[in-house]
């Protein structure tokens, strides 16, 4: 099947990415695929191989954090002189931690990434999906970009700023037939909370003010891990939405996700915080 469209993904190297890649190129999708670092390109390039869609997936090395990546990356997808259809912010990673403990710089890393990577790739390819009168740009946000937990204030407030932008882009982008979308997943089976999830140092020190509400805060998360969802469903969801001319602003993706906006929205506030502080296991 081919539909000639064609997709840019940000961080496809693993979890959500690397699945919407093959997902979107089983659809028929030209894909092309953005990674950091191209030496961790085969686990895509495998998963693509099993699937039958190798020739449909192109790898570009792209750190969203590098200004002069994104515009040559930028001027290289222009110059293809073809319509890019789709543009999916996927690249993020977590600080765990808790808010008295994290760093200003480490505040300042997970920004650069989560929020100012997205807009720096979102602006430097809107001009061209301007030009070509339409577009769908997807950010992954995160439920911790509409509700607050304990632990992961660096992401929750990464995420919150990326919501805050996008619904706003999508405001002003509308009139020019692009559509800006935000996808909430909640605990997904990936790299995040693993390989990926760079602990504020804090965390680190036994004898630090927050060091037995860490230790009950990570066997509370330890203990969920197991509870993880599927990944490949948010890559269905990515999906669908690019696959829709109208898509809406935001999908709240997993069980726990749309549990914590339903809760949010039936219970008193107070109960709400309880709630959350209760399951997170800090007190
Ligand atoms: N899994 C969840 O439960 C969950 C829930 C809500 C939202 N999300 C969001 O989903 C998105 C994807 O995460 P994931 O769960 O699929 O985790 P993941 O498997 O760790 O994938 C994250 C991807 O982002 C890439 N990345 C990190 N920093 C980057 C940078 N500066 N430039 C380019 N790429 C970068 C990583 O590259 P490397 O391979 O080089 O490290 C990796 O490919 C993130 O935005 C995350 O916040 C995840």
């Amino acid at each position: 099947m081919t539909n000639h469209k064609t997709v840019l993904i940000t961080g496809a190297s693993s979890g959500f990415g690397l699945l919407t890649s093959v997902t979107l190129a089983k659809c028929g999708w030209r894909v092309l695929a953005t990674m950091r670092d191209l030496d961790r390109r085969t686990k895509l390039e495998t998963a693509a191989l099993d699937a039958g869609v190798q020739e449909r997936i192109e790898f570009h090395a792209l750190d969203v954090t590098n200004a002069e990546q994104i515009a040559a990356l930028a001027d290289l997808v222009a110059k293809r002189g073809e319509p890019l259809h789709a543009l999916i912010n996927n690249a993020g990673f977590a600080v765990p931690g808790f808010a008295e403990d994290v760093t200003d710089a480490e505040l300042r890393d997970q920004f650069d990434t989560n929020f100012f990577g997205a807009v720096a790739v979102t602006r430097a390819i809107l001009p061209l999906m301007r030009r070509q009168g339409f577009g769908h740009v997807v950010m992954v946000s995160s439920i911790s970009g509409r509700v607050g937990f304990p632990g992961v204030s660096s992401y929750a407030s990464s995420k919150f700023a990326l919501e805050g932008w996008t619904e706003t882009l999508r405001y002003e982008m509308k009139a020019f037939g692009i559509y800006a979308v935000l996808v909430e997943p909640g605990s997904f089976a990936t790299d995040i909370w693993t390989r990926n999830a760079k602990m504020t140092a804090a965390l680190k020190n036994p004898s630090a003010a927050n060091a037995a509400r860490v230790a009950r805060w990570r066997s509370r998360i330890d203990q969920s891990a197991k509870d993880r969802a599927d990944p490949q469903t948010v890559a269905d969801v990515i999906a669908r939405v690019v696959e829709n001319p109208r898509p809406n602003l935001r999908y709240a993706v997993g069980r726990d996700a749309r549990m914590a906006l339903r809760l949010r929205g039936i219970l008193p506030a107070s109960m709400f915080e309880g709630v959350i502080i209760k399951s997170s296991g800090v007190d």
